[in-house]
């Protein structure tokens, strides 16, 4: 399937499934190396990052743990307007190794937001894994440690990423299409 219309829009293949698997097979070995016998957890970001963490985490081979958390935004009384807040983020992070999982960094915005959260737990380390990273939209100073493809900055979907909802179970990754 090259091309697929999800709602409104039209969207063509940008990353393959089978470049996916090879690149996720990559970087898990780049994980096994570099936590072997230090105890990583692994903390996903929802909804996008299922399918990526899924994967990735079936070929990490050293003893480790997993979980999810959620990033939702509401409207406070800051002057920034939206304030964000992390929901499932569990307790017992202290001296621990963190893997961050991501789908993708785009402003860099949840992902600053996040380093700091996690930074209250006081862990030994905290290491940022994207599977896509758009280096030209970028507004924070962010730093990722492995990056799948970086991407120029434009819209995709497929791999647990969506488009208002829907794409998330396309197999590869899908770019919007230039009419
Ligand atoms: P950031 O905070 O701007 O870096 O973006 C964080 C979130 O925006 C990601 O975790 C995605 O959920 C969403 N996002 C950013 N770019 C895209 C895209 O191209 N497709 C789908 N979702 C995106």
């Amino acid at each position: 399937m090259q091309q697929v219309t999800i709602l409104d829009k039209t969207f063509e293949v940008m990353i393959s499934r089978k470049q996916i698997e090879n690149r996720v097979k990559e970087i898990a070995s780049q994980l096994n190396g570099e936590y072997k016998d230090k105890n990583p957890v692994f903390i996903g970001v929802l909804n996008g990052a299922f399918l990526f963490m899924a994967d990735l985490f079936r070929n990490i081979e050293t003893p480790c743990e997993v979980s999810f958390i959620r990033v939702s935004s509401y409207s406070g009384t800051s002057s920034t307007g939206t304030m964000k807040q992390v929901i499932g983020l569990s307790a017992n992070l202290k001296n621990r190794h963190i893997i961050l999982i991501e789908d993708i960094v785009d402003t860099g915005e949840t992902v600053t937001f996040l380093m700091k959260e996690l930074a209250q737990h006081q862990p030994a380390s905290v290491k940022l894994v994207t599977l896509l990273f758009k280096p030209a939209a970028l507004k924070k100073p962010v730093t990722v440690d492995y990056s799948g493809f970086e991407i120029e900055p434009e819209f995709v979907v497929g791999y647990g990423l969506d488009y208002d909802g829907y794409g998330r179970n396309l197999q590869d990754i899908y770019v919007l299409k230039k009419s």
